[in-house]
């Protein structure tokens, strides 16, 4: 199954963004605009990951977690992979304190590893993004990072991380993933979730 772990994306946060992104959706049709209820931040994307290694994931997953205090987060500003001129994924950035969240991936990523699971894109910088829109072909898309570059959202702490499955639509791959969240883990000092 095709898997990734992630920080999930609190409602106000998610109303605040819609509402920033809603008159530019409207403006930049060609784009393929990502949907809120699919907002997450990506800590590690493993990719397909067999049966026995998907099992071996929950206990790494979980000591992970628990080694890292809460984390203060925020969404902000704008960017594009690779680059503006010729985007492929418009994104908004991540604030509140990038070396906490840095470190937190680099943990999950070494759980996975020890899985046998590594990340797909092991050795990249991690470059904490939530993806707004991607495009099929390269688009300049300087006026949208330029319409959002001064967004800031409104702070939240992140408390748990997210063990989610990604199923790709059959037949139709540029239809958007559906998210299934497979497990979640409390980071130290929150309460246990659903406790
Ligand atoms: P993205 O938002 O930049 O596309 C599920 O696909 C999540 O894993 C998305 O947040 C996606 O990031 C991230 N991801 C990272 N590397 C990926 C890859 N090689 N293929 C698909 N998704 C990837």
């Amino acid at each position: 199954m095709r898997l990734f772990v992630a920080v999930a994306v609190p409602v106000h946060a998610a109303d605040e963004l819609d509402d920033a992104v809603a008159p530019l959706r409207q403006s930049w049709p060609a784009l393929r605009w990502t949907g809120r209820d699919a907002w997450h931040l990506t800590l590690a994307f493993l990719g397909e990951v067999a049966e026995p290694a998907s099992t071996r994931l929950v206990p790494r997953l979980e000591r992970a977690a628990g080694r890292h205090p809460r984390l203060p987060l925020s969404l902000g500003g704008a960017g594009a992979f690779p680059g503006a001129a010729r985007a492929r994924v418009l994104w908004t950035g991540v604030r509140g304190d990038p070396a906490a969240l840095a470190a937190l991936a680099a943990s999950v990523g070494a759980g996975a590893r020890r899985a046998g699971a590594p990340p797909a894109e092991e050795g990249r910088r991690f470059q904490p993004h939530l993806t707004l829109a991607r495009c099929r072909e390269p688009v300049d898309v300087r006026p949208l990072v330029g319409c959002l570059s001064g967004y800031a959202g409104t702070p939240w702490t992140a408390g748990e991380i997210y063990l989610i499955r990604s199923h790709l639509p059959a037949g139709r791959p540029h239809d958007r993933p559906r998210y299934e969240t497979l497990s979640c883990w409390p980071l130290a000092g929150s309460p246990v979730p659903g406790s």
